[in-house]
């Protein structure tokens, strides 16, 4: 593991060691939250902040094997976000979420909050699933309010194109009872409903059954209000053009065996994106960063 320790000191409650699965983790503490952030996939599984329950869902369910992804949290997808445009056997979401990152940086500031660094770069391997040269850094601020950013360089000489997401999965009472609201103007793509151009519907959502929708021209900040949990969770972001909701429901929950049968009532997905007509061209040298925030508040 110790090539992929941090140059620099550990900050106050910050430890490395490994998480379920043997998989490297990052268990951090400061004075506003607590989260673990595994290096397979720079994936943050866990943000609670002080004083209110865990904000991400993870499955019971999932692996925690080197080269699998991890079910819930905030897997980053890259290179390309959903199936890759162009073979339909390379892995869902691209490779990010499967490759170990390299901590590069750990601060802390003076009233606690922790941010951590990870990068990772292009390689043989791949090159070989993708022929780009580039390096991503994802960086998160571990506080009272999570603030999480993908900055993608073009490291070669010639362009190149790509998609992403931070694809949150957010802990939810009962994925039924919430209100999202903030994307009523918006068209969206619907994948759930075979892949179907939808015009906006012009008022705030609720989730009555399998739902898989890019949402598009999305710059709003989306707000998911949870009576059960007594919490609202306001998700902002910028550099980013898409929104991805997603709930599988019965049928799909059942058909992936790393989601429990009976989980899909306690989670939204709800994920800050560039893809389908937003993907993302940077000329050599260039760089682009999404950034996604996540603030909660109590209800009245
Ligand atoms: C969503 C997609 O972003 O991720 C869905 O829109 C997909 O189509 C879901 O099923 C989960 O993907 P995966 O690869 O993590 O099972």
């Amino acid at each position: 593991m110790s090539h992929k320790q941090p140059s620099t000191e550990f900050p106050l409650g910050v430890v490395c060691h490994p998480g379920q699965g043997d998989l490297d983790c990052l268990f951090i503490e400061t004075p506003g939250a607590q989260a673990e952030l595994f290096l397979q996939g720079a994936h943050l599984a866990n943000w609670k902040p002080r004083n209110h329950q865990p904000v991400l869902w993870m499955s019971q369910k999932s692996h925690y094997t080197p080269g699998k992804p991890l079910r819930g949290g905030v897997p980053i997808c890259l290179p390309w976000f959903g199936p890759n445009p162009d073979n339909a056997q390379l892995p869902l979401h691209g490779f990010a979420r499967l490759l170990p990152w390299t901590v590069s940086r750990m601060t802390q500031s003076p009233d606690g909050p922790v941010t951590v660094e990870l990068t990772l770069q292009s390689d043989a391997t791949t090159r070989e699933i993708w022929p780009h040269d580039f390096a991503a850094v994802f960086s998160v601020t571990i506080a009272a309010r999570l603030t999480m950013s993908l900055e993608v360089t073009n490291t070669s000489s010639v362009p190149f194109t790509f998609t992403e997401a931070l694809h949150t999965y957010l802990a939810v009472s009962d994925v039924r009872k919430v209100t999202i609201t903030g994307l009523e103007q918006a068209r969206f793509f619907d994948k759930a409903a075979g892949g179907v151009a939808k015009p906006a519907s012009g008022t705030p959502m609720q989730i009555t059954g399998e739902t898989d929708r890019v949402y598009l021209g999305t710059r709003d900040s989306v707000t998911v209000t949870d009576p059960g949990h007594n919490r609202r969770l306001i998700l902002s972001k910028a550099g980013s053009e898409a929104t991805v909701l997603w709930n599988p429901w019965i049928a799909k929950a059942k058909a992936m065996p790393d989601f429990g049968d009976d989980e899909w009532p306690q989670m939204l997905c709800i994920e800050t994106a560039n893809a389908m007509e937003h993907a993302i061209t940077l000329g050599p040298g260039a760089c682009h960063t999404l950034s996604a925030m996540i603030d909660v508040e109590k209800l009245p």
